[in-house]
């Protein structure tokens, strides 16, 4: 079996809509398919009908209380295994087990199916948390679907590090395959960051790109992949093609070339990516602010506040340090009010003294972000 996760920790990019329509597409090529939907969300779950609010999930297998194979739907689609995801699984993100395991459990599970399938597809959810951590260490291959918007490369500097580290821990290489989503090539902007994608991931940049088609939304929205839904649409077309060129790319073995030479070309990668980014941004000085929590490392840490609309985690980078918890955000200059939800609850930021009464009777923190700084810890 070989193992596809797709992955970005940047919200709404196109992770699910690839998953779905590229096991789909894995399936319609006479592969044995195993979708593992890995967002609490259940999005890939909904996207093949699936969704079931009791259903079991990978949280019960995590815990030991259902096995893998018992958690499986079976023939979701033509060639197709589910397993689905339930919010339940979010509790995954701190789970009770050894810590030098915690981000092996997949690999573990895994292992006792793997001649069953050709391929897995795993779903990741929008942060780098220990699900997404245990999707990249099991991966033979971590395809980044990109937006073609102005932050849609966001993050993916810290995405190509995290791998970087695992490839080191691995001793191989893990592929990466960039590919854009959301494509409007009528548009400046997007035609300038399809460009600048082409430079700066170079041989990783896939050479399928999924354009901007309201009939994705649709097939999501009826249950069923493109393939079955539009089957003579652009899209489904750019997704058969995505399976092809997968299919030729994974190697039947694992590589095996040494993690450093790779973790050297990505810190090259990376230095070139934000010369891009400082570009790209211009005059518009955003910078990253690393709000710190620590000795919260333990515990599901998120974080919300003007500069995201409120909504948990949007557009926020998570970084476990240790002990602690790293929130990094981008922002241009000015003040921005923010809370914390701690295992669910919301609260002011503990390190913070600077506060505001809110609506709710409570307090919000504040977060003054001066012009020019690199980087500001708080
Ligand atoms: N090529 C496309 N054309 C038009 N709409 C798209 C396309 N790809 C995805 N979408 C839509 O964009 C939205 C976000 O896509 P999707 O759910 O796949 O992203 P995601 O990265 O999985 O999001 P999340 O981070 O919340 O898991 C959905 O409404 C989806 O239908
Ligand atoms: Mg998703």
């Amino acid at each position: 079996m070989k193992i596809i996760a797709v992955a970005n920790q940047k919200g709404g990019c196109g992770k699910t809509t690839t998953a779905i329509n590229l096991a789909a597409s894995l399936g319609k090529k006479e592969q044995r398919v195993l979708l593992l939907d890995l967002d609490p969300q259940g999005h890939a779950s909904l996207g093949f009908g699936v969704y079931s609010d009791d259903a079991r999930d990978l949280y019960d297998v995590f815990t030991g209380e259902a096995k893998l194979e018992d958690i499986i739907v079976p023939n979701a689609y033509a060639g197709v295994d589910v397993v689905p995801a339930t919010m339940t699984l979010a509790a995954a993100e701190h789970l009770p087990v050894r810590s030098d395991e915690r981000d092996r459990q997949l690999e573990i599970h895994l292992a006792g199916i793997r001649s069953r399938y050709d391929y897995a597809v795993i779903d990741c959810p929008p942060s780098m948390g220990l699900l997404s951590l245990n999707a990249l260490m099991v991966a033979d291959l971590v395809l980044i679907p990109v937006e073609m918007s102005l932050f849609g490369l966001n993050g993916i500097d810290y995405m190509y590090e995290t791998i970087a580290r695992l490839s080191e821990r691995h001793g191989r290489g893990i592929p990466i395959r960039v590919m854009p989503t959301l494509v409007d090539s009528r548009t400046r902007l997007c035609r300038q960051f399809l460009h600048e994608v082409g430079e700066r991931f170079a041989d990783d940049v896939s050479s399928v790109m999924v354009q901007f088609t309201v009939r994705l939304k649709e097939a999501v929205r009826q249950g069923v992949p493109i393939i079955a839904y539009d089957p003579t649409s652009t899209a489904a077309v750019q997704y058969l093609r995505l399976a092809d060129e997968l299919m030729s790319t994974l190697p039947d073995q694992p590589l095996t070339d040494a993690g450093q030479e790779r973790a050297a070309r990505l810190t090259a990668m990376k230095r070139a990516f934000e010369e891009a980014r400082a570009r790209l941004h211009g005059g518009d000085a955003r910078q990253h602010v690393v709000l710190r929590l620590f000795g919260y490392a333990s515990r599901n840490v998120q974080i919300a506040g003007d500069f995201n609309g409120w909504t948990p985690d949007r557009d926020v980078i998570t970084r476990i340090v240790g002990e602690d918890v790293e929130k990094i955000l981008t922002l241009a200059s000015g003040e921005y009010q923010y809370r914390y939800i701690v295992d669910g609850v919301w609260q002011e930021d503990p390190s913070n003294p600077d506060q505001v009464p809110n609506d709710s009777g409570g307090f919000n923190s504040v977060l003054q972000v001066e012009e020019q700084h690199e980087e500001m810890e708080v």
